[in-house]
């Protein structure tokens, strides 16, 4: 028999183009409706009320999804509580480090499964679940595993004790990596904890809700209620609880920390972001600019540590701003399930509103707008081409706030003294970055600058034993490494 070799036929006439390697999606499984996870079980909201939950590359219903209520929330906090005493206070601190290993591999051989559903839910492109998000959230539990039964290793003669109950709450833009980085580290500290994902992509935690069943995990050791804010504020308000961790925007950190004062609560905030991504006129350009992509295009800018600012040395300002332009034009913007695409959908139309009017504002502010050629989808979904805005002003609003979204805004700067005072001013620190071929420029510079995470020579890269967290505005505490015991230990 002979084998028919498949030529593609290519179309030479237009611009060059990749044919579509859309991810497979026929390997999950999803349900129609899924209820809030509560003492181990999937238990109905005692409203029953439910709120869809979209895919953002197609505007289409993907389930239906429980809106928690205050009693609903009571309801997993009291079992958050019995499971504390039950259970996890008295466990052998290995034996729940097994918990979390075993809960950690099952990651790994689902990790496919995990990709495409947080693509499908959340907009974001194939290449990144599948190489970013899902490998991290299993290092997080592999890493917080391992650190179980050392607590007195990591705190030597202080008595490292569990607190109780935490409540946490995650935002949209890494749903399982950000479930991960407080599940992990609370569940490694001996606490049990309700769980509130945002509203616009609950489908990883309740995936990974499954997960924690099959796990055998004690019932109501994790906990997770869906809902949008009021959901959100009903976990920070209740008073059985003894740790808010937070992550989303600073309006709603400060909410918190004033529903919280005086609560007695330990309280974590990871907030916002308007982070300085600085090029020396002695970086490898190639490199940088590369970088530069990464830091703000990545997930459709939807990261809090996204490299919003470029500060580029005057010397070799036109150089980069051409090769960025030509770096945009080669940026798909598509289908998050197909490999080839660097840009997915935007998260929701109303993340889609906010950063179409601030790219209005830019240019009502008088900066020059650039944005790149390449077709979007038409046919339903959220979608932003990479935008650029150069000779932008410190006092512009679009250098000063966040938006969240694939917009990049460009000054020049002369010397070291120059661009460390205009990088700090904003509200925020929450990170930062540095391109020069000088290593004792990095080390002068990032001394001075007042951000929690500063990377050199590279951007947007994480792991499990790096701490993260920001200073003014962008919140305190840290997650990450050893850093992130802390906060769910009392002393
Ligand atoms: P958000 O801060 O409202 O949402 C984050 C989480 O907090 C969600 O789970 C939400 O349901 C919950 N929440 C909302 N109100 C709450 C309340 N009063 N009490 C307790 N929990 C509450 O963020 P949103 O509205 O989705 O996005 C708005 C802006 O926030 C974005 O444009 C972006 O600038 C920023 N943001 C920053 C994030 C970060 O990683 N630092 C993540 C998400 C948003
Ligand atoms: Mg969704």
């Amino acid at each position: 028999m002979t084998t028919k070799k498949h030529i593609p036929k290519l179309n030479f006439s237009t611009d060059w183009s990749y044919a579509p390697a859309p991810e497979g999606t026929d390997h999950i499984q999803l349900n129609q409706s899924y209820d809030l996870f509560i003492g181990g079980k999937f238990v109905k909201p005692e409203s029953g009320k439910y709120f869809p939950t979209l895919n953002p590359a197609n505007g289409q219903k993907i389930a239906d999804i429980a809106e928690g209520s205050s009693g609903d929330v009571d309801r997993a906090v009291k079992s958050a509580r019995q499971a504390y005493e039950k259970y996890w206070k008295k466990m052998k601190p290995a034996d729940r480090g097994k918990y979390i290993y075993r809960l950690a591999r099952m990651i790994q051989e689902r990790a496919r499964e995990f990709a495409v559903i947080e693509s499908l839910d959340g907009g974001k492109p194939i290449r990144e679940s599948r190489d970013i998000d899902i490998p991290l959230v299993a290092a997080h539990f592999f890493y917080y595993a391992g650190w179980a039964d050392k607590l007195e290793y990591a705190f030597p003669n202080r008595k490292p004790q569990s607190l109780g109950v935490a409540g946490q709450i995650i935002p949209w833009n890494f749903p399982l990596l950000m479930a991960a980085w407080k599940l992990a580290p609370a569940l490694a500290t001996g606490n049990t904890v309700v769980l509130k994902p945002a509203e616009t992509t609950p489908l990883t935690a309740l995936k990974l809700a499954e997960l924690i069943q099959e796990a055998d995990l004690p019932p109501g050791v994790v906990n997770i209620v869906t809902g949008a804010g009021e959901t959100g504020a009903a976990l920070v308000k209740h008073p059985d609880i003894d740790k808010i961790a937070f992550t989303g925007s600073t309006e709603v950190g400060k909410l918190i920390q004033t529903a919280t004062a005086g609560s007695g609560k330990k309280v974590t905030l990871e907030l916002g972001g308007k982070a300085a991504n600085i090029i020396f006129e002695d970086a490898t350009i190639d490199q940088a600019v590369e970088g530069i992509i990464n830091g703000i295009y990545f997930n459709q800018g939807h990261v809090c540590c996204a490299g919003s600012r470029l500060f580029v040395q005057e010397s070799v300002e036109n150089l980069v701003i051409q090769k960025l332009k030509d770096r945009m034009e080669t940026l798909i913007v598509g289908d998050p399930l197909d490999k080839n695409t660097d840009i997915g959908a935007i998260n929701s139309a109303e993340q889609l509103a906010k950063i179409e009017s601030y790219i209005e504002l830019g240019k009502k502010e008088g900066a020059e707008f650039y944005q790149s050629n390449m077709p979007i989808p038409n046919g339903g979904g959220n979608w932003c081409r990479p935008t650029l805005f150069t000779k932008t002003a410190q006092s512009h609003q679009i250098v000063q706030e966040e938006i969240f979204g694939p917009v990049l805004a460009v000054q020049s700067f002369r010397t070291i003294d120059e661009v460390v005072e205009k990088a700090n001013n904003t509200p925020y620190g929450l990170s930062a970055g540095v391109w020069t071929d000088k290593g004792s420029k990095i080390f002068h510079l990032t001394n001075r600058m007042r951000a929690g995470v500063i990377w050199a020579n590279t951007y947007n890269k994480f792991d499990p034993t790096a701490p993260f967290g920001g200073y003014k505005e962008s919140g305190f505490g840290r997650e990450g490494g050893l850093h992130g015991l802390a906060p769910y230990l009392k002393f």
